[in-house]
């Protein structure tokens, strides 16, 4: 199994059958160093319908052939765009062939790039080969975070740490305490100047409260 992130919150989780992604945002993300060509998936899950999430979306799926697993609103407005589609809406999961997925609540909003608001943000724990990641999505901190925690044994958390839209890195210190993830990776920062932070600096705190992070550059894997 391998994690690779592409900068902001794009991240790609394979197995030996399988191609996860997760907010496939390629094109004006200056991080990513990918083109959507590059990119082979068979589900494509989305966490809200802002563009630096969506990203990609539509081509890859269609080039593909890739479902996309979102909440109904915005699956229903890619299902429009002549995409395949499986809808999910908050706390509720699906055993996908690749593994499960559900939604977590996310405090954001959710608009698509053309101003359509398509409901609720989400975050999604997903399990595949035995692992758990829990994609935090774009969020402020919140204190049912501790739930997620409690209830899911997770392996790897990607949390925004960017601040301005998401949370900064003290309340993602704080959300780390919460999720208890054995590695966290952050997310969502340093694509744009008015979401740059030290990561270094968030990876010092959370080391500091007997936590592990693991920083990945865009383009960089994790074999497990
Ligand atoms: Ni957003
Ligand atoms: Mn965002």
């Amino acid at each position: 199994m391998k994690i690779t992130y592409y900068g902001q919150s794009f991240v790609q989780l394979e197995s030996n059958r399988n191609s996860i992604i997760i907010d496939p945002f390629i094109t004006g993300n200056p991080l990513c160093n990918i083109k959507p060509d590059d990119v082979k998936c068979n589900f494509i899950i989305l966490t809200h319908g802002h563009g630096d999430h969506f990203g990609d979306t539509i081509d890859i799926a269609k080039k593909n052939n890739a479902r996309v697993i979102a909440t109904f609103e915005l699956a229903e407005y890619i299902n429009k765009k002549g995409v395949e589609v499986h809808h999910l809406n908050l706390g509720g999961g699906y055993d996908f062939p690749f593994g499960r997925v559900k939604l977590t609540l996310a405090h954001h909003s959710s608009s698509t790039p053309d101003g359509t608001y398509v409901g609720e943000a989400a975050g999604a724990l997903i399990t595949m080969d035995g692992k758990t990641f829990y994609h935090a999505g774009d969020t402020s901190l919140f204190y049912d975070m501790k739930l997620i925690g409690e209830m899911n044994k997770i392996d790897f958390a990607f949390l925004p740490i960017g601040d301005n839209f998401t949370m900064g890195i003290d309340d993602a210190v704080k959300a780390v305490e919460f999720i208890n993830a054995s590695v966290i990776i952050p997310i969502h920062y340093n694509t744009f100047d008015i979401i740059k932070v030290d990561p270094e600096d968030f990876k010092k705190k959370i080391e500091s409260i007997g936590k592990k992070c693991n920083i990945l550059n865009p383009g960089e894997s994790i074999e497990l």
